[in-house]
């Protein structure tokens, strides 16, 4: 059953188009992220569904009921805020406890349930510091305690790993997966970070310039990308995106870019061509083999594998991802090819669509 729908949701601040037509349903207990870079609207779309902004036109419903005029304390939801935003002067327990007591649960209740979110977020030793007294993840797990102190019905979290250490990121992702999967709760989750997303969202929700993009499972985001901007923003290193020209040739259809010449589809019933961008992840432009000549640029080594770029003729940089024994030098000339069959095509401008029948550009 959905949980969470946005239905048709217009946001303007004054003149100012901040969400644009959004349509999106959440099923009950799942961990969606709303992924995209900043100023896109993934705030302003969660602060609508936690009742702090109101939507210019359409529906926000929670559970089966429209929200549109229900004020935040009456819909069922905790937030997380990017700022933890903890009150410096009561100690770890008093900012647990503070939504209970704001709702009036009697004291003698309280004890029990800050005790178990306590328990679960390893804060018990803790429970008499100042929230200055804690470092940056123990902060954040204060501000988780006060979001899953009173068990509500849906969880919504902006950026709320954004000001931790990449190894405390990295430990938090797996500490919040773990929550989730034990609470079964549906979370809304914000971030930026395509890892974020990646690694802890049952879908993902791609926004770009006001507008959802794609909602999909993490992997369908990633191997059909619905349009140019989410192939480009989904993956690291991220996709080349090889602007050309689209033409039928007999029973195919090839896409060419200066010295490049590739069979690409088969493609959806209606596309035309003309300009196009072609898609290469750098997993399949096949570096050491293959006819075209090119210069290799650079060389990033991460450990387990390196990163290229490398020049063609006509000033076209492509990245690819080899194996960490490769060992070519800046200025030394390679063999390289694009894996055709692996191709992504888009239509011309900056959210142009796919273009190829999806699941011809998986890789086996
Ligand atoms: N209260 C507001 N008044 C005017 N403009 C706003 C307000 N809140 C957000 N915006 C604008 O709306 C756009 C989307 O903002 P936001 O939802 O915060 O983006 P994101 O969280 O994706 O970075 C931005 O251009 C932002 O400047
Ligand atoms: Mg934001």
């Amino acid at each position: 059953m959905a949980d969470v729908v946005f239905k048709n949701v217009h946001k303007k601040f004054g003149d100012f188009i901040a969400v644009e037509g959004l349509d999106l349903s959440i099923e009950e207990g799942e961990f969606v992220s709303l992924l995209g870079p900043s100023g896109c609207g993934k705030t302003t779309t969660l602060r609508m569904l936690a009742g702090l902004e109101f939507p210019s036109s359409g529906e926000i419903s929670i559970g089966d009921r429209v929200v549109n005029d229900l004020p935040p304390g009456k819909r069922d939801i905790a937030m997380v805020f990017q700022s933890y935003a903890l009150y410096p002067h009561m100690s770890v327990e008093k900012n647990i406890a503070y939504p209970l007591k704001k709702r009036g649960v009697p004291r003698s209740e309280q004890g029990p349930m800050i005790a178990r979110v306590a328990e679960m977020l390893q804060l018990t030793p803790l429970l008499s510091r100042k929230p200055r007294q804690l470092s940056g993840g123990q902060q954040q797990r204060v501000a988780l305690g006060r979001a899953l102190v009173r068990d509500p019905k849906v969880f919504l979290l902006d950026e709320p790993l954004s000001n931790l250490d990449a190894k405390l990121r990295g430990i938090m992702r797996a500490e919040l997966v773990e929550l989730h999967q034990r609470l079964g709760r549906t979370m809304v989750y914000v971030t930026h970070d395509q890892l974020e997303a990646m690694t802890m969202s049952d879908r993902i929700a791609v926004m770009y310039d006001k507008k959802l993009q794609q909602f999909a499972p993490p992997q369908e985001v990633y191997r059909e990308p619905a349009n140019r901007f989410v192939a480009g923003f989904i993956g690291m290193p991220s996709m080349n995106l090889i602007d050309g020209d689209l033409s039928q040739e007999g029973d195919r259809w090839m896409f060419r870019s200066g010295s490049i010449s590739v069979p690409v589809g088969p493609l959806v019933a209606d596309a035309r061509g003309g300009e196009a961008c072609l898609g290469v992840r750098p997993e399949n432009l096949l570096l050491g083999e293959g006819p075209t000549p090119a210069v290799v640029q650079l060389v990033e080594r991460t450990g387990h594998e390196n990163i290229v770029v490398v020049e063609i003729e006509g000033g076209l940089r492509m990245t690819g991802r080899v194996p960490a024994s490769t060992d070519w030098k800046t200025g030394e000339t390679i063999q390289m090819s694009i894996q055709s069959e692996a191709a992504h095509v888009f239509a011309a401008g900056p959210t142009g669509r796919r273009l190829n029948i999806a699941s011809v550009a998986v890789r086996p």
